[in-house]
């Protein structure tokens, strides 16, 4: 089934992508936003329940900030709560994220089980990048907090890793940005190789389903068909979105 939830004003909220940390809004609305789209994703059956450590998400992005050196990234405030507690409350034993640029969209996944913001301890984490001296810069970033190793920044095609690995992944996150004339549709070819390692619950996560909807349309459609993944919702929480799917 297909769903949608959108706060009020959400596809006008933007932010500077060169200044990730500066604060846009009150903390009480960020939080308000999101919680009420957490509310629906437990009314959708995809999350148990909506509750997490809010001076936990505090702590791993004030390190982020501290530590991370991140050209740019348009991932909000309200993204980052966003990402990072579907993940606190989900608990994936395996985390993959594709197309992890400096890291900063991987870390706000694998932030609730490595560094300051850890609320839980995971199997594996792993972050994929094709160009060798983005996935050094997200090794790099990722390593100041979290100097035992845990997360794995490996420089290599998501799609060709996805197709050999050989495990369950739980949370699957795409952000990964083809060449010219391919662009965000190459999310559809890279679920479909990830979709014998998903089980029945597992979820996806696609960044960008509001500003490129329109390059999304056929992975869109194919997450929003039932017979693919039984749930999908639109999360328009600023006007990037994130696509949550369910198998
Ligand atoms: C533009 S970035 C995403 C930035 C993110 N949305 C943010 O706001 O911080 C997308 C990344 O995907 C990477 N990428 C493209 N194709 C890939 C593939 N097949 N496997 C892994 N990474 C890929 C690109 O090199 C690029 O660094």
């Amino acid at each position: 089934m297909a769903r949608t939830y959108e706060a009020e004003g959400a596809r006008q909220f933007t932010m500077e992508f060169s200044d990730p940390h500066k604060r846009i809004e009150p903390l009480d609305r960020e939080i308000e936003v999101v919680d009420a789209g957490l509310q629906l994703l437990v009314a959708a059956g995809v999350l148990t329940h909506a509750d997490y450590d809010g001076d936990r998400l505090l702590a791993h992005r004030a390190a982020v900030a501290e530590h991370f050196e991140i050209p740019w990234t348009a991932i909000t405030h309200r993204m980052q709560r966003l990402i990072w507690s579907i993940n606190a409350i989900s608990q994936p034993r395996v985390m993959v994220a594709v197309g992890v640029f400096c890291g900063n969209t991987f870390i706000s996944n694998a932030g609730a089980a490595v560094g300051p913001g850890a609320t839980y301890t995971a199997d594996r984490l792993v972050g994929l990048e094709i160009r060798p001296e983005e996935a050094d810069r997200a090794r790099r970033n990722v390593g100041t907090i979290d100097p035992e190793g845990r997360a794995e920044i490996l420089g290599e095609d998501g799609i060709e890793w996805l197709r050999r690995f050989d495990g369950t992944i739980d949370l699957l996150y795409l952000d990964a940005d083809g060449p010219a004339g391919i662009g965000k549709s190459i999310y559809l070819k890279m679920v479909q190789a990830a979709e014998p390692v998903l089980r029945p619950g597992s979820l996806v996560l696609a960044h960008n389903s509001v500003n490129a909807a329109a390059s999304l349309a056929d992975y869109l459609a194919y997450m929003r068909d039932p017979a693919n993944f039984r749930e999908s919702v639109n999360m328009i929480v600023d006007d990037q979105g994130l696509e949550v799917s369910q198998r």
